[in-house]
């Protein structure tokens, strides 16, 4: 069975925490993953079944929109799912009417940062040392994209 979107919803909180904690190094709280379902926010997300294999939240205002945060569980990874999402994050903000898309990404996440180059960000600044790693601390890569 081909893997489909569905929206979140709050009772899928768990399902988020356990992609989460599984896919990222430094993953969000339970607390912040539940402001996703706040009013400035909106998320997508990939099922098979019953089961979440990635999704992503971002926020608006206006006409500009910030992607916070996209993740796939590690053992669906680099088979096309990211890709999917922020294709779909795309197809959302179109509908939207969000025409300017930023993020921030840590300086050392080759991946994402290969993805949203061949999406079509383009890095637009840095911020110094702005996230903490292990052993000290790494710059956060400032990308945008025009719809
Ligand atoms: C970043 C992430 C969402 C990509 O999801 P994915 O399903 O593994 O990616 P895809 O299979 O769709 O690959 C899409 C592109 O990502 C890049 N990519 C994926 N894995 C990569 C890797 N290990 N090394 C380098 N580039 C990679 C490539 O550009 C790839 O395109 P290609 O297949 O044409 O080469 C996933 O690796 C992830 O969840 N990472 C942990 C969370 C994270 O860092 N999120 C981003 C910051 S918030």
């Amino acid at each position: 069975m081909q893997p489909e979107f569905r929206p979140l919803r709050p009772a899928d909180l768990d399902a988020m925490l356990a992609v989460e904690q599984g896919a990222h190094a430094h993953p969000w709280s339970r607390s912040l993953l539940a402001d996703a379902f706040g009013e400035r926010y909106f998320t997508g997300a990939l099922w098979q079944e019953n089961a979440l294999l990635g999704y992503f939240i971002a926020d608006r205002v206006l006409d500009e929109t910030t992607l916070m945060n996209i993740c796939v569980a590690p053992e669906w990874q680099g088979r096309g799912l990211g890709r999917q999402l922020l294709e779909h994050y795309f197809a959302r903000c179109r509908a939207l009417g969000l025409g300017w898309l930023w993020l921030e990404v840590r300086a050392s996440n080759r991946a994402a940062l290969s993805l949203y180059a061949s999406a079509g960000y383009e890095e637009s600044g840095r911020r110094r040392n702005y996230y903490p790693t292990a052993d000290g601390h790494e710059d956060a890569v400032l990308m945008q994209k025009r719809l």
